[in-house]
């Protein structure tokens, strides 16, 4: 019964523009929806930006903007560091919530397929003894079909002896 339910599940789904509340757990991998389109080739309208550092096990909100107007339906947000799948963790907030890839809410997504121009996204970084950099890779969905992967971009987690 369950089984025919998931099959259920994946002929009905193609039909709507986005997930409806979030990514699934398959776009971890590849930080791709599995909608069964390739990325776009050219460069995202839509832009994740952050501050260039944050104190060891401060929360910073990361930002993800349509450029000139351009809108929005999904996302994917992971935190790498080194080799590792994940840093730190992600807050659920309004548009936004967690999704666990590798390890708990390391990864955030849409918590809704509505149309937006800009996502405010919170992450809490490691809490380690020393400075480290993480890597912020993301995908938006503009639409069923038009795919981006945006540029990564890099976080200094800065040790802060005088922090707790
Ligand atoms: C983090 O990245 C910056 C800029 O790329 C680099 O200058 C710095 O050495 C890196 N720090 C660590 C700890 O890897
Ligand atoms: C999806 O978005 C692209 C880029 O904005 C646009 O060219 C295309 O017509 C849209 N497709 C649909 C089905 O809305």
């Amino acid at each position: 019964m369950f089984r025919y339910s998931l099959i259920l599940l994946g002929l009905i789904v193609p039909l709507v523009h986005c997930y409806s509340s979030g990514a699934p757990p398959g776009a971890c991998h590849n930080l791709m929806p599995g909608h069964g389109y390739e990325p776009q080739q050219v460069q995202s309208p839509v832009t994740l930006s952050a501050p260039a550092t944050v104190p060891r096990g401060s929360t910073i909100k990361l930002t993800l903007k349509g450029d000139s107007g351009n809108n929005f339906l999904g996302f994917i947000v992971r935190a790498y560091e080194d080799n590792l799948g994940s840093s730190g963790h992600f807050e659920g907030i309004l548009d936004s919530q967690t999704l666990t890839c590798d390890s708990p809410d390391d990864s955030a997504t849409h918590f809704s397929n509505s149309i937006k121009d800009q996502v405010e996204i919170h992450w809490t970084a490691p809490n380690y003894y020393y400075t480290t950099n993480v890597t912020f890779k993301s995908t938006v969905v503009i639409n069923y079909s038009t795919i981006f992967l945006n540029q990564p971009i890099n976080v200094q987690v800065l040790y802060d002896p005088s922090l707790p």
